[in-house]
């Protein structure tokens, strides 16, 4: 496995692979690799002949009061996971690599970036939709990997690169869960014992949702409301949102009549945390 910083040594491996035949497929992360990451490099080791990760905490991302400073950086752990995973390339930039002195550019994805967490993180996916416009010209894969835990950000880089014609196949992976069904999520090493067992409110609360509809359940605001009472039920913090959307154009759905997106964000004490799952009425209720 081959570890590089430096952004043209990074780009002339993907290109050399490349020239030699090979596919190339890029997941990036912000490191704190777990299950859910992996589960990416998986997918992108059956695609690809060569796989390269990117593990970079993007400044430009978090809010100022959000925890980038304390964000978990054990790149020596993800190095390892990396290597046992079978990765060829990480690509590890320090951030004057990423965003050198007079850097100004920005890409902003409209519409899909207004709503859902978009709506409570000001500049968020102007930040994560420029670092994966950047990467995706430092190492330029034939496919990237994301995973539908982040599911707005998944919808918003497909955009990206539908939009400005990025020559790079965007693939989406099913999220990853623990046993319980909580998303795996590199925040959740901030949970106590007791915010771990309130967590699994998210997910109860969405499968509850994906049942109802499965039984012929329509009426969105009612499905909605009832993600809500449970949450509250568990004694969680603060909703930052619950929704219920259209799955590419991320607008609300009042009537569940066809294929949908729950997706929520809970704050359990100092922890943001976010999930979604897929809806899908049964074809009777049509
Ligand atoms: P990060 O939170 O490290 O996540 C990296 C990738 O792993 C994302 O595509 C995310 O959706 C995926 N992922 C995280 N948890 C997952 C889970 N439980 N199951 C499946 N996939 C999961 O997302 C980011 O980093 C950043 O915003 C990034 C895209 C790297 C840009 O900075």
């Amino acid at each position: 496995m081959l570890t590089v910083s430096e952004i043209p040594q990074c780009r002339e491996v993907v290109v050399e692979a490349q020239r030699a035949g090979n596919r190339v497929g890029l997941v990036p992360t912000m490191g704190a690799l777990h299950a859910g990451h992996l589960s990416l490099v998986e997918q992108a080791r059956r695609d690809c002949r060569m796989v390269a990760v990117s593990i970079f905490v993007n400044p430009t991302q978090f809010g100022p009061q959000e925890d980038f400073a304390a964000y978990p950086r054990p790149i020596e752990a993800d190095l390892a996971a990396c290597r046992a995973a079978g990765v060829d390339l990480v690509f590890a930039p320090p951030a004057e690599t990423m965003y050198p002195a007079g850097h100004v550019t920005t890409v902003r994805v409209e519409r899909l970036t207004n709503r859902l967490c978009g709506a409570h993180r000001p500049g968020h996916f102007d930040g994560v939709a420029t670092v994966v416009a950047k990467l995706f010209q430092i190492l330029p894969a034939d496919s990237a990997y994301f995973g539908e835990k982040d599911y707005q950000q998944l919808v918003v880089i497909r955009r990206m690169a539908t939009d400005l014609d990025l020559p790079i196949r965007v693939v989406g992976c099913p999220t990853v869960r623990e046993p319980d069904g909580l998303a795996r999520s590199s925040r959740n090493v901030y949970l106590s014992a007791s915010q771990r067992q309130q967590a699994l409110c998210l997910s109860r609360a969405l499968f509850t949702a994906v049942e109802e509809v499965a039984h012929g359940q329509r009426d969105g605001a009612l499905l909605i409301e009832r993600m809500r009472k449970l949450i509250e039920a568990a004694g969680a913090g603060r909703i930052d949102y619950i929704d219920i959307v259209d799955p590419e154009t991320l607008e609300p759905m009042a009537v569940v009549d066809r294929a949908a997106r729950a997706c929520l964000a809970v704050w359990i004490g100092k922890c943001r945390l976010i999930d979604n799952v897929a809806l899908a009425p049964p074809a009777s209720g049509r």
